[in-house]
């Protein structure tokens, strides 16, 4: 059974694969009827321990966008609140005939847990687990990063050889930041890492990157920004930084803004936080992807799924007029 649990598992084949793929799903989101019948008769199910807004309803789209059957659970109001256990949890799945599990775990290793213990046979995605990995959002901002700076039909078969992109923030709590550097890395990108010093993980120097704490220094020499939310739920209340301080030194404003090239973008995974890491002109501006990230994320998930599950069957049969 094949698994997607982290961005550091993908040669740089498979990534352009996914990137390439996830083109072909775009462009089946421009059709005014938007379904394939990739994965019908398949059964994905989503098992969400921690919140989310963007991961978990994009899934969903793409697991409809399938044409696949979906059953959403989440641990709030199943009996998880009972005490029962990752391993009963995913046995109640597997008993129901599930096909792929995508899994959010508050805990780093839950994904690979559940793919590597034998107790199912369902493909396993990583959605979120803990600080380790994300792997589809990783995916999905490089596919964002490759449409706007390589462009959307150059960009096919490449990678982001030479591109200089920055991640900014909560580097120690982030899986976004982790994803990112593996994926960035094996695409050739050249990744500095901007934080605070108390929120650079220990052993950051073994990572393929750079890491700065000047903000300001790095502007001018990235090709993109992104903006990570300071993860407050994931810190003792005595290391929280101050808003005001924060975002004097991190945060990025339309002043700081104006220092990056012209064709430099700005991004964010989301959730953003207005006034701390990003000002609101930051963010509704026409350079910040964040919004053109989340429509992307749908397209990738759907080219995540349907390489794990589709088996050989053509993942978009294009119509003539289409494909003229
Ligand atoms: N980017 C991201 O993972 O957002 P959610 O937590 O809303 O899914």
């Amino acid at each position: 059974q094949r698994h997607l649990i982290s961005a550091a598992d993908l040669t740089r084949d498979d990534a352009v694969l996914i990137l390439d793929t996830a083109e072909e799903m775009a462009r089946v989101a421009d059709r005014p009827i938007k379904k394939l019948p990739t994965l019908r008769g398949r059964t994905v199910v989503n098992l969400f321990f921690e919140d989310s807004t963007r991961t978990r309803i994009s899934f969903e789209a793409a697991e409809k966008r399938l044409s696949a059957d979906v059953i959403n659970f989440t641990a709030k109001g199943s009996s998880v609140s009972k005490g029962e256990s990752l391993k009963d949890t995913a046995q109640t799945l597997e008993a129901m005939g599930v096909d792929a599990v995508v899994i959010r775990h508050g805990a780093s290793g839950a994904p690979y847990r559940l793919a590597t213990s034998g107790w199912i046979d369902a493909a396993v995605i990583n959605a979120g687990d803990g600080t380790h990995q994300h792997p589809t959002q990783a995916l999905l901002d490089a596919f964002t990063m490759r449409r706007r700076l390589v462009g959307r039909d150059a960009g096919l078969g490449q990678d982001l050889a030479g591109k200089r992109i920055t991640l900014v923030g909560d580097i120690l709590h982030s899986r976004v930041a982790r994803s990112n550097v593996d994926l960035l890395h094996t695409l050739g990108a050249e990744v500095t890492l901007v934080a605070p010093p108390t929120l650079v993980p220990v052993g950051v120097e073994s990572w393929p990157c750079e890491v700065s704490y000047d903000l300001d220094s790095t502007l001018s020499k990235s090709d993109a920004v992104m903006l990570l939310r300071v993860q407050r739920e994931r810190m003792n209340a005595a290391f929280f930084p101050t808003e005001r301080e924060y975002s004097r030194r991190y945060g990025l404003d339309g002043d700081r803004m104006a220092k990056m090239p012209e064709h430099a973008i700005v991004m964010h995974p989301g959730p953003m936080v207005r006034g701390m890491e990003i000002t609101a002109e930051v963010a509704d501006s026409e350079r910040c992807t964040a919004i053109e990230q989340v429509a992307n994320g749908v397209s990738i998930r759907m080219a995540v799924l349907y390489l794990l599950l589709g088996g050989n069957e053509p993942a978009v049969t294009h119509t003539r007029t289409e494909e003229k």
